[in-house]
């Protein structure tokens, strides 16, 4: 098996204006509410990764007629809450694991039978967060032994929709069982203990279909409605966004525009804790597109300080604590996060894989419980493994540009579940990263 390894030389500074790949929770969104819709749906900025490809593919095995995507864009013939056709055979979500626990809901609601599988990563990662609440909805459906992928999907069950009250702060499970509820006779309220990102929500409302909330952390739908196609323009993510502004923020010298990036304030808390670090961030002129709101980011270098992480701004910052230790390591003084041991069951587990990296650089990097510790330093060159995780590699790509030495990072090919391009676009702002294939 060939494995890529990213090299990058120390310093240099971010400086232009990039517009990174497309929001990956709306795409996936959009390719799955496009299929269950009446008509056809066009998307535009759709990330062609491989986690959003794994989903498009799913649904074209289910029978939907998908164009594209081409630079971006896509056409959903849509076929109806109850038109889709069994598949062949397995349907295999990848690394993906807003496909795995999103279809669930969607295929626990279907006349048959389906296996969803995975990589080795996402048949590791927990399911019984979304296996047992369907099961309360009456759908059937078996994990291995651990709780784990493949799951096989029993179609033909009446689901009936419940009050459930979510364990953990999870938009997947909250959005696997709205969407099994498209397919519930009743109401299915689900109640969040934190709020989450809310995409779901809102695709759904765009799509035609009612939605109640209920406060920040309670939401219903109720089944037997009806989607209707509509146009969708994916935001960039700011998942993707979030290494230049934390690359920018730590490298000397550095002024970048990141434009057309979406700040949906379930998903801001990476803006919110650079700022709370010291980090010089401007959010210019605000907008809407399809639903969601949108800005232009411009970050310049600013010294950064250690903070204790406000729990509240977890859920809101979940994906983009890889790139956030990364700002804590260059920072001057101490950084606390406590209260995100989601980060464990994320694609790695991202606390001590992160721990593990940061201290092959010489950063002293405590792994708790539920967080980590990190006195900010200086940053020795070194050795990192990704694990394969997307975020890691980014995050590490980013911490050269303050590192005495050169940084080589292992194991990178799944940057392109989120971050097609990430090599280029990074180059062609000043990040100097090499790629070699061993
Ligand atoms: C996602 C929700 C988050 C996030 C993931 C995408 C989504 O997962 O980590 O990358 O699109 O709903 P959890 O909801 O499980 O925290």
């Amino acid at each position: 098996m060939t494995s890529l390894t990213f090299l990058i030389e120390p310093g240099g500074a971010l400086r232009g204006r990039l517009r990174v790949p497309g929001d990956k929770s709306i795409s996936h969104r959009a390719i799955m509410f496009g299929a269950l819709a009446e008509g056809v749906t066009t998307i535009t900025g759709f990330l062609e990764g491989e986690d959003c490809l794994a989903t498009l593919t799913a649904f074209r095995t289910m029978g939907v007629g998908i164009i594209g995507p081409t630079q971006g864009q896509v056409t959903v013939q849509g076929v109806g809450l109850s038109g889709l056709r069994a598949p062949t055979g397995p349907l295999d979500m990848g690394n993906s694991g807003t496909s795995m626990r999103l279809m669930a809901g969607i295929l626990a609601g279907q006349a048959f039978d389906t296996v969803l599988t995975g990589d080795a990563s996402l048949t590791r990662r927990p399911m019984r967060r979304v296996t047992e609440p369907l099961a309360m909805m009456g759908a059937r459906m078996t994990a291995t032994a651990t709780g784990a992928a493949p799951l096989h999907l029993h179609g033909g069950q009446r689901l009936k929709g419940m009050d459930y009250a979510l364990p953990v702060a999870s938009a997947q499970v909250k959005s696997c069982l709205l969407l099994a509820g498209l397919y519930a006779e009743g109401t299915t309220r689900v109640t969040e203990p934190a709020p989450t990102r809310d995409h779901t929500e809102r695709m759904l409302e765009g799509f035609g279909y009612p939605v109640q909330r209920e406060g920040d952390r309670t939401v219903a739908v109720t089944g037997g409605g009806r989607l209707t196609a509509t146009a969708i323009d994916v935001p960039a993510d700011l998942s993707s966004a979030a290494f230049f502004l934390v690359g920018a923020s730590l490298a000397p010298g550095s002024d970048l525009l990141l434009e057309h990036v979406g700040v949906n304030p379930t998903r801001t808390g990476v803006i919110d804790i650079l700022r709370l670090m010291g980090a010089d961030l401007q959010v210019l002129n605000p907008r809407q597109a399809g639903g969601e709101p949108v800005a232009d980011l411009r970050v310049r270098y600013a010294p950064l300080h250690g903070v204790r992480i406000p729990e509240a701004l977890v859920p809101l910052a979940i994906d983009e604590f890889p790139a956030l230790f990364i700002a804590a390591a260059c920072a001057e003084g101490v950084t606390v996060l406590a209260g995100a041991e989601e980060l464990r069951v994320k694609e790695s587990d991202r606390i001590q894989v992160m721990a593990e990296g940061l201290t092959a650089l010489g950063v002293a990097a405590h792994p708790t419980a539920d967080g980590i510790v990190i006195h900010g330093g200086t940053l020795a060159g070194g050795a990192v493994e990704s694990h394969g995780d997307h975020r890691i590699a980014m995050s590490f790509a980013m911490a050269a540009l303050r590192a005495a030495g050169p940084i080589t990072i292992r194991d990178c090919a799944n940057v392109n579940t989120s971050f097609p391009g990430f090599v280029t676009l990074a180059r062609s702002v000043g990040l100097r990263v090499a790629e070699s294939v061993t």
